[in-house]
Parts: C-alpha cells; structure tokens; sequence
C-alpha cells in the first residue's frame, strides 16, 4: 500500500481527493491546522489525521517523511497580501523542500485557471499573482519529481460553495444585482478534478506535466447564477431577475461585503480575478491527457440543488469560515 500526504484535504475538494484515494488503496495521512476540521474526513479506513502546522518547514518535512506522494490542496480566496504569499508562494516552496530532503516522488499540486507562470507579476488580483508564484517556484525547484499542476476552472459539486451559495441567495432575495455578468467560467465536476489528482498519482516516471481542469461548456456568471435557480426551484423553477452592475458599483458592494464578519460571498480581489476569462486555453493539455471526459454540469447540479435550506447554507458558509 502507498502512503500519501495531503495538505488541505479536509476543504472541499481535499475530502472527494480522500475518499478517491481510499478507494484507490492509498495510506491517506491528512494534515490539519485542526482535527476538528477533519471530522467528515476522518471515519475513511485507510485514513489518518494528522495536526500540523504546515507552515513550519520542519514539522512539514517530518510528515513527509515516508510518504509516496503529497498533495497539496491549501489556498485562500481573500486575505492580505502577506497572507496569500505565505499560503500560495512560500508553503509550495516549503512543500518543495520537504519532498526534496523525505525523498518523496511525487507531488500534486492544485493551482488555478488564469495563473500566468511566464509572468507571475501580471495576473490583476492577489490571488492569481501569488498562485503564479507559486507554479514557478514548484517547477524551479521540483525537477527530479513527477510534478503534476492541476489548473481548474471554478469547482461545482455537492457542498461547494459557488452555485449553493448563489441558488440559497435567490431563495432568500426577491433580485440579484451581480458583480462580474458577463465573465466567463467553464466549471469543471469535483469528482473529475478528484479523479485526475488519482491519476496523477499513479503516472509512471518523473518530469512535471502541467494540466488545465475543465467542464465541457463556458457559462457567463450571469448564466449561471440564473441556472442554479432554475434548478434549485427558487420561485417555481423561473429564478429571481439578474442584472450585472457596474464597475463602481461592484468595487463598493465587495468592500461592503469585506467588512461583515466571516469569508466575504465577493471581495474587491474576486472582483480582479474575474478580468480574466476562466475558461480553457487552446493547445493547453487537459483532462483528456488523463483519459477522464468531464461531466456537464446541469445533471449532476439538479441533484444536489434541489436539496438544502437557504438560511442554514447561507449561515453555513459564512460561519464555518468566522470559526475555522
Ligand atoms: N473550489 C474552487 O472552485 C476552486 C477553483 C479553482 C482552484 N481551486 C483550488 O483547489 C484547491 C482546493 O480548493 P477548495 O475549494 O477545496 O478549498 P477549501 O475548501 O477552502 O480548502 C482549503 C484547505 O486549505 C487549508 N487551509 C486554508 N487556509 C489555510 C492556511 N492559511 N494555512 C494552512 N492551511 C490552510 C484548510 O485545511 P485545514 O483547515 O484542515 O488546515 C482547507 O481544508 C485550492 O488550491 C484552490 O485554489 C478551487
């Protein structure tokens, strides 16, 4: 059986990587800032939590070693600048060391469509600029291991927090004035994105292999806001009225939403992300490379929509990152 350490594999997308991996046969060691946010996580077989600062290079190195593998799944969507540099610039490079002195062969990273690794400084938000960094600094310093960087359009599935949060919105307010219409997204299943870290793990040889992670149709955000209400059945399946507001307008209403307590539902830095589309770049290789044929949304959407309560997802969301 091969051993497999993940960082940030009790977040969304970490718990469906855990649970494929379990099945795939892996020891899944998960390390956590805090065992309690490993609870739905921690009943897999196969499966053991491990409290760890991640950010202390050290203790890193240690639970590496031993391990076959490592995936790396931390990320922030808002904070200071010294924030995302500590999470998407210098834990990759902690990441990176930790594999090099444990000699662990391979590595998994999940960055993000839009990361520009030829020019890191050019990407308009934070987030995008130090995920940039981040790529560059794993595939400078990553050449004996079999690197695999995930980029992923926005990730819909059971539990996410992209078209729950929009369609529990519309459940609770009569219109839906929206930052950022018109921009373009090409949003790629969970499990897909589960599915090709598996795969990922067990390619044979080294060498790094840079994938885009996408689903097979483009959405604008308006699209799919009016989507998730449709198949939430908010208002008798006809939705709410969406309407794009204007640049000023966007930029106060994320300031507005920065200041209330917990992970803001958009900040001025989201708002930055969206000026680049979100979608896949010709010629960049894909899941395909993968042999996994991305899911369409709406199907797999209706299941998990039509279930829940507005409030108490709304609540949520915004709680569980006040507390975590
Ligand atoms: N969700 C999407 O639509 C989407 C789209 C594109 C790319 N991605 C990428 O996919 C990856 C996983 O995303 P996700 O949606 O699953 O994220 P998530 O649910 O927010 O989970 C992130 C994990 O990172 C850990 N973490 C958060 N802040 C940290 C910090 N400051 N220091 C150390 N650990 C920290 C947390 O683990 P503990 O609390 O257990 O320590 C958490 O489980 C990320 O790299 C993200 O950028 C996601």
């Amino acid at each position: 059986m091969k051993n497999v350490l993940i960082l940030g594999g009790t977040g969304f997308v970490g718990s469906h990587v855990c649970e494929k991996l379990v099945r795939a046969g892996w020891n899944v060691t998960v390390a956590t800032r805090r065992r309690s946010h490993a609870r739905h996580v921690m009943h897999l077989p196969s499966l053991t939590v491990q409290e760890l600062d991640v950010h202390d290079a050290a203790a890193l190195a240690r639970a590496a070693t031993g391990q076959d593998a490592v995936v790396n799944l931390v990320a922030i969507l808002h904070g200071t600048q010294a924030a995302f540099d500590k999470a998407h610039v210098e834990l990759p490079q902690k990441i990176a060391a930790a594999c090099t002195s444990a000699g662990v062969g391979k590595l998994v990273h999940i960055s993000a469509l839009g990361v520009n690794v030829q020019k890191p400084g050019a990407p308009p938000s934070m987030y995008l600029r130090s995920k940039s960094l981040g790529e560059a600094i794993l595939l400078a310093s990553c050449s004996q291991l079999a690197l695999t960087i995930l980029r992923p359009s926005v990730i819909f599935g059971a539990g996410d927090k992209f078209l729950n949060v929009f369609a529990s919105l519309q459940k609770v307010f009569p219109f839906m004035p929206l930052a950022g219409a018109e921009a373009r997204f090409q949003p790629v299943w969970v499990e897909d994105v589960a599915a090709a870290v598996v795969k990922s793990l067990e390619r044979s040889g080294a060498g790094v292999q840079t994938l885009e992670a996408c689903g097979p149709e483009v959405f604008t955000l308006k699209q799919l806001v009016e989507i998730s209400a449709k198949l939430a059945g908010v208002n008798a399946g006809q939705g709410r009225p969406v309407f794009g507001i204007p640049g000023w307008a966007a930029t106060l209403q994320a300031r507005m939403m920065e200041m209330m307590p917990g992970a803001p539902l958009m900040s001025r830095d989201n708002l930055a992300s969206m000026q680049v589309a979100n979608v896949a770049t010709p010629g960049m290789p894909d899941l395909s490379a993968l042999g996994i044929q991305p899911a369409a949304l709406q199907p797999i959407a209706r299941d998990y929509l039509s279930q829940g309560s507005p409030w108490h997802d709304l609540l949520g969301v915004r709680l569980r990152s006040h507390f975590r």
